[in-house]
C-alpha cells in the first residue's frame, strides 16, 4: 500500500481525502468483523466465555429437594466422566466453572462435539434444570 505511506493530506484536501476516509472506514469495519469472528472461535475453544445475553438471565430455580434430584441425575448421567464428586475424571472439574446457568444447561442439552454427549434426547427440560442447579451449587 503505497498510499498509506504518504503523509496525510490534511482536512479539506478534496475528493482524494474523502476516498481515503472511506477506505479507512472499510478497513476498520472488516478488522472489527474479523476480531468478532476470532473471539467467537476462542470462546468455542475454552468453553469458559459467558455470552453477554446471559448476563440478564433469571437464575435457575433451586432448593434442597431440587439439588438432591440434580445430584441423583448427576450420579447416573455424568459421574462416570466428571467424577462422583464432580472434581473431574475424563471430563473436567465442575466446581467454580465460572459460566452462567444458561451456558451450563446449553452444554448439557447440546453436548460438546467429540467431548461430551448431548442429553437432549435423554433428559427432559426439568431434569436439565435440576442438573444445572446442582452444577451451580458446586461453586
Ligand atoms: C462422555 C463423558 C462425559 C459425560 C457423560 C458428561 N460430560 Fe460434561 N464434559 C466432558 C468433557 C470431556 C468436557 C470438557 C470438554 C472441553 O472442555 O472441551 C465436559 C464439559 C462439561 C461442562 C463445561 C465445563 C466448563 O468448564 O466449561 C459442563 C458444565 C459439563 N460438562 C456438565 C456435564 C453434566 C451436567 C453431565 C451429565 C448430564 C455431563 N457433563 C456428562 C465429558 C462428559
Amino acid at each position: 500500500m503505497e498510499d498509506s505511506a504518504k503523509p496525510s493530506p490534511g482536512i479539506g484536501a478534496g475528493a482524494g481525502n474523502s476516498l481515503a476516509v472511506l477506505a479507512a472506514a472499510i478497513a476498520l469495519a472488516s478488522a472489527y468483523g474479523l476480531s468478532l469472528g476470532l473471539r467467537h472461535l476462542e470462546s468455542k475453544a475454552s468453553h469458559q466465555q459467558p455470552t453477554p445475553e446471559t448476563w440478564f438471565e433469571t437464575p435457575t430455580p433451586s432448593s434442597p429437594a431440587l439439588l438432591s434430584q440434580g445430584r441423583a441425575l448427576f450420579l447416573s448421567s455424568c459421574a462416570h466422566c466428571h467424577g462422583a464428586d464432580a472434581t473431574g475424571d475424563e471430563g473436567p472439574d465442575l466446581h467454580d466453572v465460572g459460566v452462567s446457568d444458561r451456558y451450563i444447561s446449553n452444554i448439557i442439552t447440546h453436548g460438546i462435539k467429540g467431548e461430551m454427549p448431548s442429553f437432549r434426547k435423554k433428559l427432559g427440560h426439568d431434569e436439565i434444570a435440576r442438573l444445572t442447579a446442582y452444577v451451580r451449587s458446586l461453586e
